[in-house]
């Protein structure tokens, strides 16, 4: 096993910096925006609400596993449904399948720095099923509560792995992560899954309370890139300062694993591909 991956299994976490240029992340962001120019906001939001999420989701939501699909912050919109501020500045996130379907995207998700790691930390079997573009604006980004990614992308056996690269520096100003140590050495509380007959539902596995002693805001330069597992309890606060703080993340599964036909993204998986 390398360093690398006994490090990773150890902490559930790694802090890789210097790992995009300045170059690529003002790429990504300069493309977020014009993706976002692109919308034609039709007055049908679909909120993103990490909280309220099971209330919340949407045909819309639920149909963007394999599109670049737009969700805007819960309190984007006045009390007659109108947008407080321009579109872009309104949304939350930008997601799930941008790592296919746009090149610039794409070449980040498939970089030779991310093949690189990918190698070391033995992840080759490895199958990028979903990626976010997250803006967390100033003064509007917001909280999202603590929760494991396996819940989101349930598989048996679990095999989530998360990227998450910063294209701005990110601090306990701007709402960082937070996580701990080891913290990924716990069982799997939730799982959120399509509900028979429609809608979604968050179902219990272990009501077992997440322990928040020893969490540690990961406060971290423009280019890092933070390997989570699927298993390690994160959040972030939201941004009170004036300043942006926004993140593309890839999350991947193992394409030996199980993964449900109830999961809440769909996908035709044959096209699900993976880092090479
Ligand atoms: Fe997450």
């Amino acid at each position: 096993m390398t360093a690398l991956r006994e490090q990773f299994n150890q902490d559930g976490f790694l802090v890789l910096e210097n790992f995009n240029t300045h170059g690529a992340c003002d790429a990504l962001m300069q493309r977020g925006k014009e993706l976002a120019a692109a919308y034609h906001y039709t007055g049908q939001a679909s909120v993103f609400q990490t909280s309220e999420q099971a209330k919340t989701s949407n045909d819309y939501f639920l149909n963007s596993g394999d599109k670049i699909a737009y969700f805007f912050e819960k309190d984007a919109f006045d009390e007659k449904g109108e947008l407080k501020t321009d579109l872009f500045h309104s949304l939350n996130k930008i997601g799930h399948a941008m790592h296919d379907l746009d090149p610039v995207f794409n070449k980040l998700s498939r970089s030779p720095q991310l093949q690189q790691l990918v190698m070391q930390l033995e992840l080759e079997d490895h199958l990028l099923i979903q990626s976010m573009l997250i803006l967390k604006h100033a003064k509007v980004g917001g909280v999202v509560d603590i929760h494991q990614d396996s819940s989101f992308l349930y598989t048996e056996p679990e095999s989530c792995i998360g990227f998450w690269f910063a294209l701005e520096d990110a601090t306990t100003e701007n709402g960082c992560l937070w996580a701990k140590p080891g913290g990924h050495q716990t069982s799997l509380r939730t799982w959120f899954k399509r509900k028979e007959g429609g809608g979604t539902e968050m179902v219990i596995l272990d009501n077992t309370p997440y322990t928040m002693e020893g969490m540690q805001p990961l406060e971290v330069k423009k280019g890092t890139c933070i390997v989570l597992h699927g298993l390690l309890p994160h959040y972030s606060l939201p941004n009170t300062s004036g300043k942006s703080r926004q993140a593309y993340a890839i999350h991947t599964i193992n394409r030996n694993a199980f993964y449900p036909s109830s999961n809440w993204l769909q996908r035709e998986m044959n096209g699900v591909k993976g880092f090479f």
